[in-house]
């Protein structure tokens, strides 16, 4: 038996569009920071006994689409460790799973550690990313504490598409998560990212775009420029959604609450706090700020009545194996 947590991770630099769907590598590079607020705990048992993998979510059994993801996945490690064993895979989160809250991040990243330990394969942090990514290419980054950035590599094989730390920031920052009131997503990232490459005419353009931020942005976290970095972090994260939008059919993953939540962040900043947004595939809206703004942010964010909660966190640490479920 091998447990392990990781922790799911919001990009300032977003990952919309794939070079290769079947290796679930990046048509360009991201940049995210890891939270440890928002966690998920994996235990992966081998059971000579089972016919199939089982998965259990919060105690509850699963089959269909995620087991199938997950059989897939061991399938990767069971490959080269020559043991074709079954696992039974149980996992916790301590935030609310799917609808754009980025638990495909910290699932496919406990469950690379996890799994690789219960095949006896012991992998280093990149080799780990890159088999996070197998899962979901967000959870290359979360195999990282604190910021983490993505190479989108060339090579045909995905072996140079992974994610590393990035050193040298000198901008602490935490983030507020507005939860809207919301189903689970209609339009997984997946099936929205081929959408959105088949039929946007904006999809060269956000990838272009993607290619000038990612450098940038790093650049104005080490030199400490928060401002710039807010106008950044927000451009990019319109731009991707602009390209999702004018996907035919448009993907609109915004919701009443979600446009609210920007205009306080804008007026918050317009009155000097320095906060700055961004939205993944979902309704709710990621605030970051330093760690002296958060409890501010965070009240101001709760202000909405389809807010159904302000989760707010610090940067998380690297995946790691664990003795125990919690
Ligand atoms: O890792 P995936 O396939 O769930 O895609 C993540 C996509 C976004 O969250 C919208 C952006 C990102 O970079 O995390």
């Amino acid at each position: 038996m091998a447990v392990a947590t990781a922790c799911a991770n919001i990009a300032l630099v977003k990952y919309w569009g794939k070079r290769d769907a079947s290796l679930n590598t990046p048509a360009a590079g991201s940049l995210s920071l890891t939270l440890d607020r928002l966690r998920t705990w994996t235990e992966v048992l081998r059971e000579p006994g089972l016919s199939e993998d089982v998965l259990e979510i919060d105690g509850k059994a699963v089959t269909g689409r995620p087991v199938e993801r997950i059989s897939r996945f061991a399938d990767l490690v069971r490959g080269p460790a020559g043991d074709q064993t079954r696992v039974r895979v149980r996992s916790h989160n301590t935030f609310p799973t799917a609808a754009g809250l980025a638990s495909s991040a910290s699932a496919f990243a406990a469950l690379a550690v996890a799994t690789s330990d219960a095949f006896g394969q012991s992998l280093d942090p990149r080799a780990l990313s890159i088999l996070a990514r197998r899962g979901s290419g967000s959870a290359a980054r979360s195999i990282f504490g604190g910021f983490a950035v993505m190479h989108e590599g060339s090579a045909a094989d995905g072996s140079d598409a992974f994610a590393e730390p990035m050193q040298g920031s000198t901008i602490e920052l935490c983030a507020a998560v507005a939860v809207a009131k919301a189903e689970e997503k209609k339009v997984g990232s997946t099936d929205g990212m081929e959408l959105t490459k088949t039929t946007s005419p904006f999809h060269q353009a956000w990838i272009d775009c993607v290619n000038r931020d990612l450098p940038v942005a790093q650049d104005l976290l080490r030199s400490g420029d928060i401002m710039a970095l807010a106008e950044l972090v927000e451009g990019n994260c319109l731009a991707m959604h602009a390209n999702a939008m004018a996907a035919r059919p448009g993907i609109l993953y915004f919701r009443p609450s979600t446009l609210w939540a920007l205009e306080e962040v804008r007026t918050m900043r317009a009155e000097g706090i320095p906060v700055f947004f961004t939205i993944d595939a979902g309704p709710h809206v990621v605030a970051f700020t330093p760690p002296e703004h958060l409890g501010t942010v965070a009240k101001r964010l709760a202000g909405h009545p389809e807010v159904q909660d302000v989760l707010t966190s610090g940067p998380g640490e690297a995946a790691h194996a664990a003795e125990s479920m919690p």
